[in-house]
């Protein structure tokens, strides 16, 4: 698979969103085990996950040791496959996401993620949202310092303005190597964060970028122009898009989040899909 870098380390061109597995309307984990294995069948070396990824209450970092564990069952080399975990959300269990970024819960949710994850230093630790009770220097400056602990390899942030971006490079240096932000045909408002981690030599990984797990379905029925491409082309729609999303930047890694075998095969090959000039202008007004 083609890849692309995120700081020092090249990754697939697609990543697997972790999220689908392990929120509302998860799959068992058998299927999802097949999933994440199909992923790394397929060449994916960079999966996404977070520890609010889960369900209840009382089982914080579901998708984390989910995706440790596949790791660990899959029967070939995995030493090449970049996690980017996530702190700073939290889910309480009645279906709401809240916040803390406070320096102290982002050093022990780093800590517990580690032990998830089963690894030393996290590969790539993304500041989940910003928390507004808690100033972005003070959050983002903890995130420095677990990377400064050897706790984390490299550091990312996510759902970030163009401002925080800044000020979030003027804390972190070369440690900050990857933005994540909502990005898809149906969201488009990161703009201004794409070109920004253009100018600065970031990887930006859209989330959502087929617009959400009970929209991506859809895609082709709302953008009809994904439609249309992915018809004259032979392939699904959502194929398309991640193919335009590629197209958009070398710096873009899209994140589709998978629950089935099928669907992380199918996004995979949307490196192969090499869209004309023309397409991509239909498809850039779509
Ligand atoms: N940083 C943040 O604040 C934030 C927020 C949201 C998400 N994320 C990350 O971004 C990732 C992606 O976002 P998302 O999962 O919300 O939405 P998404 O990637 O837009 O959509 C996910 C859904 O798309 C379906 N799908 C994937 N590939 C497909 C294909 N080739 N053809 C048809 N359907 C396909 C999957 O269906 P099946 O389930 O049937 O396989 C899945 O449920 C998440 O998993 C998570 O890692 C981050």
């Amino acid at each position: 698979m083609n890849s692309r870098r995120i700081g020092n380390t090249e990754v697939s061109a697609i990543g697997l969103g972790g999220m689908p597995m392990s929120i509302e309307g998860r799959p068992d984990e058998e299927r999802s085990i097949r999933t994440i294995h199909a992923a790394l069948d397929a060449g994916v070396t960079l999966i996404d996950t977070a520890d609010a990824y889960h369900l209840h209450a009382d089982e914080v970092g579901h998708n984390e040791s989910l995706i440790a564990r596949a790791l660990a069952s899959y029967g070939g080399d995995t030493s090449g496959v970049l996690v980017a975990t996530k702190g700073g959300h939290l889910r309480p269990g009645d279906g709401s996401w809240t916040r803390n970024s406070s320096p102290e819960y982002l050093r022990s949710a780093c800590e517990a993620s580690c032990k998830r994850l089963g690894v030393e230093a996290i590969g790539l630790y993304q500041h989940h949202r910003p928390d507004p009770r808690v100033p972005y220097a003070d959050s983002i400056g903890a995130i420095r310092d677990l990377v400064d602990a050897g706790k984390v390899r490299m550091a990312g942030i996510s759902n970030a303005n163009p401002e925080q971006i800044r000020q979030a490079r003027e804390i972190l240096g070369d440690r900050l190597v990857s933005v994540q932000n909502q990005y898809s045909p149906a969201f488009r408002s990161s703009e201004p964060e794409l070109a920004l981690c253009d100018e600065l030599g970031l990887a930006f990984l859209p989330w959502s970028p087929l617009g959400g797990i009970s929209r991506a379905g859809e895609l082709g029925s709302r953008f009809a122009p994904f439609a249309e491409v992915a018809a004259a082309r032979g392939v699904s729609p959502q194929q398309v898009c991640l193919a335009w999303l590629l197209a958009r930047s070398p710096r873009v890694i899209p994140i589709p989040g998978s629950s089935r075998p099928e669907t992380i095969r199918d996004s995979v090959a949307a490196t192969e899909l090499q869209l004309d000039e023309d397409e991509l202008a239909v498809l850039d007004r779509a």
